[in-house]
């Protein structure tokens, strides 16, 4: 095959999404939609990527990084201006697949397939199209009585019979380099909005005598999202993609109506997810696990065997045969050892909580080391702050703190000690002692009947 190079346009602002950042750097599954086509482009074989970038070009820039080549349009003056920015890294012949950056459905496999029809056909352009019922918006393809693709007519320059065209325009097409550049010294801005519209080399070729076909791809792949709805389209197919993706891996998913999985996250074998579980970033779940209902997990590595129900999960990392919840909040830099207990309604930030340690309710860890084997009571708390900063509590092993006890930070409990219910710990407790940290109890025999005959009861 001769070499792919790509030219991907995402230099516009994208008005109908009313957003304060450039439409290709908006979200389908927690990946920016620029970066679903560049993935595309070059799992279809594209060595090279030129990204023609223009309004908010540094946070388009800072998602796709170098392993792209940028272009750049200073202003868009139409989809063929944008192809001329790009000209000067394209090569003097070959082939050019052209996307745009706002269709991240789009698959290597139909471009894989476009850029081979191209070539077994001999075409000079070949466009991706599709059947549209409701056409409205793209561009049509306009043929002749023998049914040869003579040209591409915007919809506001369309006459109402090329308007009643249901065959659109998808935006990605294959050109070759020569014809290409040809026709963009004669692309020019005499239409209904005064752009350089790149559709219009299509026909400029076929009149230099060039070849021009088009392949009919799966209208889900092409729709472009302009506005927030679209997106949302976008995203709802995207994720059942990759719900199919991890179930056809071995994953149980409930209800993959109510499964949200980002484009990174890595599930095991055996795994099942529950409805109402959102898990995203590049979240990593082991097998066996037992994840949900309604658990949201960012940015976290899970072990296999863990149970992680009604619960959050953020930039942390567990062990494996570990259960969370429910209504557990385990915050960033924790992390949290194999066969570990997190019960309900406990919190746990940037602590380390070591293998078959129990923090079984109501309790609060923060900036702590717990040991193995501890054993937090319910409600027994870590006063990590004085008002100003942050402080420490070590726990050693096999430690067991009773019920609605305060650790004072910064403090260090011993191995094999106990602390006594009710206490506040301001001082360490060496290892193996017992720490009692309350008053004495006192019980006033009859109590209640003398303050009845004084009359105050
Ligand atoms: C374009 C096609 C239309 C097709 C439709 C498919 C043209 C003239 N029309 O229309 O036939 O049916 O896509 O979705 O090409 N861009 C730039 N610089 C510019 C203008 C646009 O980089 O000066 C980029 C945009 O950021 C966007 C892409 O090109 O990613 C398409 O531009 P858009 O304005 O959305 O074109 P459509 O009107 O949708
Ligand atoms: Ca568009």
């Amino acid at each position: 095959m001769e070499e792919l190079v790509s030219v991907i346009l995402a230099a516009g602002l994208g008005k109908r999404m009313k957003s304060k950042y450039p439409k290709v750097v908006h979200k389908v599954c927690g990946k920016p939609m620029v970066k679903w086509v560049v993935e595309a482009a070059q799992e279809a074989g594209s060595k090279e990527v030129i990204v023609v970038v223009g309004h908010g070009r540094e946070m388009v820039e800072e998602v796709l990084g170098d392993e792209v080549k940028y272009a750049y349009q200073k202003v868009q003056l139409g989809t063929g201006h944008a192809v001329m920015m790009a000209e000067e890294f394209l090569p003097l012949e070959g082939m050019v697949l052209i996307l745009t950056g706002d269709t991240p459905l789009i698959t290597s496999d139909t471009l894989r397939k476009l850029v081979e029809y191209h070539i077994s056909e001999g075409n000079d352009v070949t466009i991706l199209s599709s059947i549209f019922d409701d056409p409205a918006g793209y561009g049509r393809i306009i043929r002749d009585e023998s049914g040869n693709v003579v040209k591409i007519v915007e919809e506001k320059d369309a006459s109402e019979e090329e308007k009643r065209v249901k065959e659109i325009n998808s935006g990605m097409y294959v050109v070759d380099i020569a014809k290409l550049r040809a026709a963009l010294k004669e692309i020019t801005n005499d239409n209904a909005q005064g752009e350089y519209y790149l559709t219009d080399a299509v026909e400029i070729i076929r009149n230099m005598g060039g070849k021009i076909g088009a392949l009919a791809g799966e209208s889900e792949e092409i729709i472009g999202v302009n506005s927030r709805v679209q997106l949302s389209v976008a995203e709802k197919v995207m994720r059942r993609r990759i719900n199919e993706k991890h179930m056809e891996n071995g994953v149980t998913i409930i209800d993959p109506d109510s499964t949200y999985i980002d484009a990174e996250v890595e599930i095991g074998r055996d795994t099942v997810i529950l409805p109402g579980t959102i898990l995203q970033g590049k979240s990593k779940i082991g097998e066996d696990c037992e994840i949900g209902p309604s658990s949201r997990i960012v940015d976290s590595t899970i072990g296999n065997g863990c149970n992680v129900m009604y619960s959050v999960v953020l930039s942390s990392s567990v062990g494996n045969n570990v259960k969370i919840g429910p209504f557990a909040h385990i915050r960033p830099e924790s992390v949290i050892k194999n066969n570990v207990k997190i019960g309900d309604f406990v919190e746990i930030k940037k602590s380390v909580i070591d293998e078959g340690s129990k923090v079984p309710h109501l309790t609060y860890v923060g900036d702590a080391e717990l040991g193995k084997n501890v054993n937090m009571g319910c409600g027994s708390i870590t006063v990590n702050y004085d008002g100003k900063q942050k402080h420490k509590t070590i726990i050693g092993d096999n430690v067991f703190v009773g019920c609605n006890v305060n650790l004072v930070a910064p403090v260090k409990i011993g191995n094999n000690a106990y602390i006594a219910a009710g206490s506040t710990i301001t001082e360490d407790v060496p290892e193996g002692a017992l720490a009692i940290a309350r008053s004495r109890q006192t019980n006033k025999e009859g109590w209640v009947e003398e303050r009845i005959k004084k009359g105050r009861l």
